[in-house]
């Protein structure tokens, strides 16, 4: 399921002399420098790293030459808790400040919600309603635990990446987002959770971007997803990165709407698709949503074509 969503969008960035607003990079398992090179190459507004970054040294020290160049965030993955090292390099970082697990910051303008590590059945089966776990929370893990089997006091290290029922309950309920990050994949992915996109549907988000699986995959562009989904969804392998919003071109490379939107418009609006976009549209800036759309506008378009699907009025 490889994508050349990567490699393609290297080329095109490059071409258009175009700024990402926010670049995601799939684990980077203690290699930080294709983060590093990126950054100073493309100079995003922000980066979001997905977890498994396992630095050698503080993430700070690691990404030292791009601290001042754009806002670094995060989300860790279930190595990030493989030894003592690993885990001092992350949280005991000066940039730990920026994990994202467990809320929703706005990051160059746009909400984004985090999610970090993964699910362990010891805590919560996710096949099992959320309401089943057998661990409601870190503190409930600790009480459970002898105090031999603690470490620094808490939970056992491994489990400093496991997700909890509260975390994502507390997450769940929070208010509306436009992205979601998460290390664990949604449903779409073969080893991936429905409870990640019952998440990523109740925050409202427009996408979904997993690290884990070591993977370049669009799933719409893959077939496995339709642009009818409530939100699109990649993963990024390691050493590599996603840029948002898309490069209009990269959808299209022809400067027209997108293939998949021009096919939720029909779906909307079955023959009077055309007629709705050729229509100027007062949330469009008075423009077309084909015009808006083909100026770099997509994922808006879709939004609005999403809400009217779903029976939202727009
Ligand atoms: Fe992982």
């Amino acid at each position: 399921m490889k994508s050349p969503i990567s490699s393609d969008l290297h080329a095109r960035s490059e071409h258009n002399q175009s700024k990402p607003k926010l670049m995601f990079f799939g684990d980077p398992h203690g290699d930080l420098d294709p983060v590093i090179a990126a950054v100073e190459r493309f100079q995003p507004e922000a980066i979001v790293l997905l977890g498994d970054i396992q630095a050698r040294r503080p993430l700070h020290v690691e990404l030292r030459p791009i601290l001042d160049l754009t806002e670094i965030w995060f989300i860790h993955g279930n190595h990030d808790t493989d030894s003592d090292a690993d885990y001092d390099n992350l949280w005991g970082s000066e940039l730990a400040t920026r994990n994202l697990h467990g809320r929703i910051v706005e990051i160059a303008g746009f909400k984004v919600a985090g999610l970090g590590g993964i699910f362990r059945s010891k805590v919560w089966d996710p096949r099992r309603p959320v309401e089943e776990a057998a661990l409601a929370s870190a503190d409930a893990l600790r009480r459970s635990m002898r105090p031999e089997e603690r470490w620094r006091d808490g939970i056992a290290r491994r489990h400093r990446s496991t997700i909890f029922p509260d975390e994502y309950l507390q997450l769940l309920r929070s208010p509306l987002a436009d992205i979601l990050v998460t290390h664990e994949a949604p449903a779409v992915h073969p080893h991936g959770w429905k409870a990640i996109d019952e998440l990523a549907e109740m925050l409202g988000v427009q996408l979904v971007v997993h690290g884990h699986h070591h993977q370049n995959i669009d799933y719409v562009a893959e077939g496995l997803m339709t642009a009818a989904a409530p939100f699109r969804a990649f993963g990024v392998d390691m050493g590599s990165h996603l840029a948002w919003p898309l490069d209009p071109q990269e959808e299209t490379g022809s400067g027209s709407p997108p293939r998949d939107l021009l096919d939720l418009a029909a779906q909307v609006f079955g023959a009077a698709a055309q007629a709705w976009l050729d229509k100027p549209h007062e949330l469009l800036d008075g423009q077309t949503p084909e015009a808006f759309a083909a100026g770099g506008g997509s994922d808006k378009v879709r939004s609005m074509l999403n809400a009217i699907q779903h029976g939202g009025v727009v």
